[in-house]
Order: structure tokens, then C-alpha cells, then sequence
């Protein structure tokens, strides 16, 4: 596998850091083929509870890669569309996944860390779509996930005028859960991740999906697929040991992890 993207295990998490530095992690089609296959191969591993996504200090990705793009013609960006279906097929792993961006997370960058589960964000991160600037527009869902990530007014702004914006407005603005300082960025990811990898893992996918159905659906289908999916719960072994531990004082042993 391409060393475009670095994979490291830390216990139940996986650990994916986007490695094109000279390129500030530019997603050219190496990079995306990489981490496509690192995430089929992580959804298929049962000992894997949580991914983050992470990339350097100076840049999470600054975008699709440009360079590569630039004499791509009508027909060749319609046949390399595989990524933007493989990118978009991404929103149905069940495998929960965190971003956790330190500097540009631009164009692709932030559709990238859009597709993740949620962001974490170091005081030094700076989101946009900046690719009005250069003719085109956001092909990677930028348009759709920050619309309902931030509203309407605010992704009109972004996008239209390309500007981009701070940790402290990403996170006001709803695109991101958490800022942190930059050098406990990777600790705060991993550890969020740690303790989503040791839930019960049906019971993640359950709320994971449950959540992710809030924009797909009206209020009231929403509503009425929670409780479709809330009272089957009770009849996992998970739900007994968790409230039983609960009970008992004493931390949970879910069997289905
Ligand atoms: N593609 C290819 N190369 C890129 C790149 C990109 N998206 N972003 C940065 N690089 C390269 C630069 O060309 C430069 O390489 P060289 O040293 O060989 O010239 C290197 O990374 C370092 O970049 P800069 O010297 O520009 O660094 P900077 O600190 O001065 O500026 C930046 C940083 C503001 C992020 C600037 O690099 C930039 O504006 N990058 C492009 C951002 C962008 O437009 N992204 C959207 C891409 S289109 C897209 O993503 C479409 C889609 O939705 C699918």
C-alpha cells in the first residue's frame, strides 16, 4: 500500500494520518485509492471500534489535488468519478470515524473531514471551499454536507465567495464539535475514539446511523425510526450488562465490542 497514507493501530483504535506533506496532503488519486482501501479493510476488521483521520500540523489537505486535476478533460473527470462515488459511499461505513484537523482543511480537505463522523479541530485549523477561485465548485459533497452542517447562510458565503474560516467561527458555526489547543489535537481525537471503540459496537452503529438519519428524513420519520431502532436494543446482552453495571457500581464488560 501507498505510504500516501500511514496507518498505525493503537488498541481497539485505527489511526490514519494523510502523508503528502510536500503537497500539504493534497488528495491526488493515489492518496484517495489509499485511503479507500485502508477503510474497506478497517469496516471489515471486528477489532477495529473507531477510526480518526488526521494529516500534519500545517494541513489536514488543502483540496482535491490541483495539479493532477488542471488538463483533465469533460470525459476523464466523469470516468475518474469512482472516487467522488467511492468518497460519497464513505457515509455508510458503519465504522464511527473522526477528523481531527490541525491547519488547511480546504476543498476536498473539508469534504473529507465532512464525511467523518465529527471534527475535532486544533486552535490553528481553517476550513473552506475555496474552489470558486479556481472556476469550479465543491465536487465532493462540499455544497450538500456544509449546507447542512452550517446553515444556508453561512454556505453561501463560504462557497461563493471562497473565504476561509477559523477554528473558533467552525466551531459557532456547527461544522465542528470541538477546538482544542494544537498540541493536544491527536490525544483529544484518540482518546474520544477509545471510548467510542469500547461501547457496544451494535449499539454505536445503531446511534450512528440513528443520528445520520436525522438528514435524510422528515421529524417525524426520524423520530419514528428512533424508536424502531431504540427498543430492539433491549434485546441485546450489551443493554443488560450495561445497565447492569450501572447497577452494580462498576464499569461495563460489553460482550459485543
Ligand atoms: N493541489 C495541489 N498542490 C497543492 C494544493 C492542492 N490543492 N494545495 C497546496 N499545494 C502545493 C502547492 O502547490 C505547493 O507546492 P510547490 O511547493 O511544489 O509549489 C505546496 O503544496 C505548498 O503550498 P503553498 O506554497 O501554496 O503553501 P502556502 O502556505 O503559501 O498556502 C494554501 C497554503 C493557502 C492552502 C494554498 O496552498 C492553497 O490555496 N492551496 C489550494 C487550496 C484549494 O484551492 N483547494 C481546493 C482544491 S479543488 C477541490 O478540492 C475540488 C473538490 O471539491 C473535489
Amino acid at each position: 500500500m501507498s505510504d500516501t497514507v500511514l496507518l498505525e493501530r493503537k488498541g481497539r483504535v485505527a489511526l490514519l494520518t494523510l502523508n503528502r506533506p510536500q503537497a500539504l496532503n493534497a488528495l491526488n488519486s493515489e492518496l484517495l485509492t489509499t485511503l479507500c482501501a485502508h477503510l474497506d479493510t478497517l469496516s471489515e476488521d471486528e477489532s477495529v471500534g473507531c477510526v480518526v483521520i488526521t494529516g500534519s500540523e500545517k494541513a489536514f489537505a488543502a483540496g482535491a489535488d490541483i495539479k493532477e486535476m488542471s488538463d483533465k478533460t469533460y470525459i476523464e473527470m466523469k470516468n475518474a468519478d469512482h472516487f467522488g462515488r467511492r468518497f460519497n459511499a464513505l457515509k455508510d461505513t458503519k465504522l464511527p470515524m473522526i477528523a481531527a484537523v490541525s491547519g488547511f482543511a480546504l476543498g476536498g480537505g473539508c469534504e473529507l473531514a465532512m464525511i467523518c463522523d465529527f471534527i475535532i479541530a486544533s486552535e490553528t485549523a481553517k476550513f473552506g471551499q475555496p474552489e470558486i477561485k479556481l472556476g469550479v465548485i465543491p465536487g465532493m459533497g462540499g455544497t450538500q454536507r456544509l449546507t447542512r452542517a452550517v446553515g444556508k447562510a453561512k454556505a453561501m458565503d463560504l462557497v461563493l465567495t471562497g473565504r476561509m474560516m477559523d477554528a473558533q467561527e467552525a466551531e459557532r458555526s456547527g461544522l465542528v464539535a470541538r477546538v482544542v489547543p494544537s498540541d493536544k489535537l491527536l490525544e483529544t481525537a484518540l482518546s474520544a475514539a477509545e471510548a467510542i471503540a469500547s461501547y457496544s459496537r451494535p449499539t454505536v452503529v445503531t446511534a450512528k446511523e440513528a443520528v445520520n438519519r436525522a438528514f435524510e428524513t422528515t421529524l417525524s420519520e426520524g423520530l419514528h425510526y428512533e424508536q424502531r431502532v431504540f427498543y430492539p436494543l433491549f434485546a441485546t446482552e450489551d443493554q443488560k450488562e450495561g445497565m447492569a453495571a450501572f447497577t452494580e457500581k462498576r464499569p461495563p464488560d460489553f460482550k459485543h465490542r
